[in-house]
């Protein structure tokens, strides 16, 4: 199946370069899988292009959005079933922002923990930038040979991306 790349790029978002860097550097370090793997920076970068995309769309919290980004699967200890994940990373975010590594309010810290802790569990809801989030991650199934589902998705863009990304592989198909 021919799948439509996002290409991955730290300059895009709201968290400064520099700021990101440092960031990434910590999460490359702690990382226990292959950092450029399927849950790994590619991924991330992706996730944060298009929750870029869908926070101007719908006035989600782009920063909140931009950090779930690079730390949602942070905690993953594998590439498959691993239910926890979201629960360590969420519980990461809170040791980050502690350490002064995550510049947020207390209000976006406790809506950034909440969609990570969350992001891997079906039918749990919540704000827009909860959805933005979440539909951010989803429509990149893709990368594991998956289309993203409309219907597994929250909001209006984040439906309008997945029929285009739909569109594109039959296009080439
Ligand atoms: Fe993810």
């Amino acid at each position: 199946m021919h799948y439509p790349e996002v290409a991955g790029n730290r300059k895009i978002g709201v968290i400064p370069m520099l700021h990101k860097d440092y960031l990434l550097g910590i999460l490359q370090s702690q990382f226990k899988l292959d950092f450029y793997g399927i849950h790994g920076l590619p991924h991330w970068e992706r996730v944060a292009e298009r929750g870029e995309a869908l926070s101007r769309l719908t006035g989600a919290n782009p920063k909140v959005v931009e950090y779930f980004a690079y730390l949602h699967d942070s905690k993953r200890q594998n590439d498959d079933h691993d239910p926890e994940h979201g629960l360590r990373a969420s519980r990461y975010c809170r040791s980050l922002y502690d350490d002064g590594v995550i510049d947020l309010t207390p209000t976006e810290l406790d809506q950034l923990c909440n969609a990570v802790r969350l992001h891997n569990l079906r039918h749990v809801t919540g704000d827009i930038t909860f959805q933005v989030c979440i539909d951010s991650d989803r429509l990149d199934i893709g990368r594991v040979g998956k289309m993203p589902s409309p219907e597994r998705l929250f909001t209006m863009p984040g439906k309008a991306m997945a029929m285009r990304l739909q569109a594109e592989v039959a296009l080439h198909e």
